[in-house]
């Protein structure tokens, strides 16, 4: 039984020049997660001894944005001068007999079952390759099988012959092998290559000659080694990684209604007997509870939504806390710091920020609720605004529980209304009122008879 400590490499360092991008490769984004962070939560799957990360390219910039891993060794590769170079370039680091998983930060779906499947025939040899059989294999290393099917060699589409090239099963580039073999294999590797570049490729004839035998195993399905070289192979990944986002969830008893029609980004937990709409964008760290309704076109980011709550149509909600009950929108857009609690009512065009809304309380339409605490079975009529900024600084507004306030008001913070109190439509509140008190400061009516209107002067 082999049970060698396992480092894993991770290859980071190149170009990526077909994004055409200012931003290093393995920062762009699938599922709002770099292709970096996809590949190191799989490699952190695997409790390995040590994760290496090869980097050269936008090395500052990658370093910047995993500042909060600590657990990765950084190495750096000066010059890109292949993949077999790169791997090179940790190996001062790995001491002690160890397999090493070899990957690269552009194949960001694979699965943890593969990688394990690859660990585990490492029992039998001391090389192991993630190999598939591809529709369209240009531009991607071909495996080379002798007369009795065995693996002898891998052939970069630059250098193939017109017959090599017809070859269909392709090297993922995901590579295991054994430390001491490797350290061998890789100091007999040259650059004479279509690229000039030492490629980890050419460990694989070196092993075969050695009479090494060397075991191809397989993705369960061919998107897991989708690579990510160009803005459209990006874009593919993220439809394939949205798929089985949403399979999961609908495996955990969520109804999507359609499933090609969501987006789930980050850490995103919905309860079962949920039901979401289309159009729909989830961005974590989000949880949704169960019987919940989430209408067409929403976006909702970084909330905890309790259980029975229903989100209408086309909604934001970001940063805020909605407890049982609830409903909210149509077109309803909640702000960082709102918090909710059980059954209250958000109606459309409202917007609420750092507003924390007690039990049973309404807020129907058109209104805005900022800086805010406001009681329970209050109702907020139409057109109410808190005023909560002086050009300067903000200020609170405080409403007690069963207030009344009526349609079209101005709170002018810093200002409290007391429990029980009612303000009367249209007025503007600058100072306290008290525990049942009405306040209205709207002009008195005046009716003046047989008004004549304006005429339309004839051109
Ligand atoms: C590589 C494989 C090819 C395989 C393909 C799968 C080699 C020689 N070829 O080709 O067989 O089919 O991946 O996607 O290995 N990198 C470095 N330093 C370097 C060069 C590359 O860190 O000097 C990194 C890149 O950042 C990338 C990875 O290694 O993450 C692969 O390099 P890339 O140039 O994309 O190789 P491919 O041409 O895709
Ligand atoms: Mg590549």
């Amino acid at each position: 039984m082999n049970v060698k400590p396992l480092h894993i490499v991770i290859l980071a360092a190149g170009k990526g020049s077909r994004m055409h991008s200012e931003q290093a490769k393995v920062l762009h984004k699938i599922g709002g997660q770099s292709l970096l962070s996809h590949v190191i939560r799989s490699a952190e799957k695997l409790a390995p001894a040590q994760i290496h990360v090869v980097i050269g390219h936008g090395k500052e910039q990658i370093q910047t944005a995993f500042s909060h891993h600590t657990n990765l060794n950084w190495v750096i590769q000066e010059r890109q001068l292949g993949t077999g170079h790169a791997v090179a370039q940790t190996l001062p680091y790995i001491k002690g007999p160890s397999n090493i998983l070899m990957l690269t930060a552009d194949v960001p779906l694979l699965k943890t079952a593969t990688l394990e499947l690859m660990c585990n025939a490492m029992t039998a040899t001391s090389l192991v390759l993630l190999t598939a059989d591809v529709k369209d294999p240009s531009g991607l290393g071909r495996i080379q099988r002798d007369h009795s099917n065995a693996v002898v060699g891998i052939v970069e589409h630059k250098d193939a012959s017109a017959e090599q090239i017809k070859i269909t099963e392709i090297n993922s580039g995901i590579i295991c092998a054994d430390s001491d073999h490797l350290k061998k294999w890789l100091g007999e590797i040259g650059n004479s290559n279509a690229q000039g570049e030492y490629y980890l490729t050419d460990i694989v004839e070196i092993a075969a000659n050695e009479g090494q035998p060397i075991l191809a195993v397989h993705p369960q399905t061919n998107a897991e080694v989708l690579g990510i070289n160009s803005r459209s192979q990006l874009a593919m990944a993220e439809r394939e990684y949205q798929h089985l986002r949403a399979q999961q969830l609908m495996d955990a008893g969520v109804t999507i209604i359609d499933p090609a029609r969501i987006d789930i980004r980050g850490e995103v937990s919905v309860e079962p007997d949920t039901i979401i709409d289309i159009n729909v964008v989830l961005q974590g760290p989000t949880s949704i509870g169960r019987n919940c309704h989430i209408g067409a076109n929403s976006f909702i980011n970084a909330c905890v939504i309790d259980d029975d709550v229903s989100v209408h149509p086309n909604c934001v909600i970001e940063q805020s806390k909605i407890s049982s009950g609830a409903n909210i929108g149509p077109f309803a857009r909640l702000r960082p710091g709102t918090e909710l609690a059980e059954n209250v009512r958000i109606g459309n065009f409202v917007e609420t920020k750092n507003a924390v809304i007690a039990a049973e309380s309404k807020v129907n339409h058109l209104s805005y609720v900022g800086d805010a605490q406001v009681g329970r079975d209050t109702n907020i009529g139409a057109g109410v605004i808190t005023c909560n900024y002086d050009g300067a600084n903000k200020h609170k507004t405080i409403i007690g529980n069963e207030v009344f306030v009526g349609s079209d008001c101005q709170l002018i913070a810093p200002v409290e209304i007391q429990d029980g109190a009612t303000v009367g439509a249209g007025s503007t509140i600058t100072s306290k009122v008290g525990t049942k008190q009405l306040a209205i400061s709207r002009a008195k009516q005046r009716l003046i008879n047989g008004w004549q209107r304006p005429i339309k002067k004839p051109k």
